[in-house]
């Protein structure tokens, strides 16, 4: 399946599910050395990791922990614009070795505001694992990443965790669209 359509776009094959699973069981491994005789806590961003999250976890063979959170964003009652919010934050980071998984840092935006309130309660360490990075798009300057599964082009990319107003997750491949689409 090459070609694909999702509501009003066509998508084409990028990153065949194949070439995920071989990057992941490498970064698994960098992780399982960086991180050896300590119990990271894992925290997948939610909607677009829980596949990443769930693949990535498998190939680790180091003790962790895993929770999941999600930010929301939505309109304040006043007129300060966007307010965003933790939902499922746990609060007992101080001192843990902690690493936020993301699906893909775009402007990079929610992640800066996740690592500020995640900062707050002191852990050891604090580290971010994205599967997907738009390094065009990127207008926060991002000195956690320290895990990059690939660098993409700033395109829309769709599928393993990833949507396009909701739909496409599932897809085992991640699929780009179309130029012109
Ligand atoms: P950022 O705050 O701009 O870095 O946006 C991050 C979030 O935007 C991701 O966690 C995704 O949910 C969404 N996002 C950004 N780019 C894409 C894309 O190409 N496809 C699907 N979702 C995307």
């Amino acid at each position: 399946m090459d070609r694909i359509q999702i509501a009003d776009k066509e998508f084409e094959i990028f990153l065949e599910n194949d070439q995920i699973c071989k990057r992941i069981r490498l970064m698994a491994i960098q992780i399982g050395v960086d991180y050896e005789g300590r119990c990271p806590v894992f925290i997948g961003v939610l909607n677009g990791s829980f596949i990443f999250m769930a693949d990535l976890l498998k190939e680790l063979t180091i003790p962790c922990e895993a929770t999941f959170i999600r930010v929301s964003s939505y309109q304040g009652t006043e007129s300060s614009g966007t307010v965003r919010e933790i939902i499922g934050i746990t609060d007992n980071l101080k001192d843990r070795d902690v690493v936020i998984v993301e699906d893909i840092v775009d402007t990079g935006l929610t992640l800066s505001y996740l690592i500020g309130e995640l900062r707050q309660q002191a852990p050891a360490s604090l580290a971010v694992c994205s599967l997907l990075l738009k390094p065009a798009a990127l207008i926060t300057k991002m000195d956690t990443m320290q895990y990059v599964g690939f660098e993409i082009p700033n395109e829309f990319v769709v599928g393993y965790g990833l949507d396009y107003n909701g739909l496409g997750r599932n897809l085992k491949h991640i699929y780009r669209a179309k130029s012109g689409a």
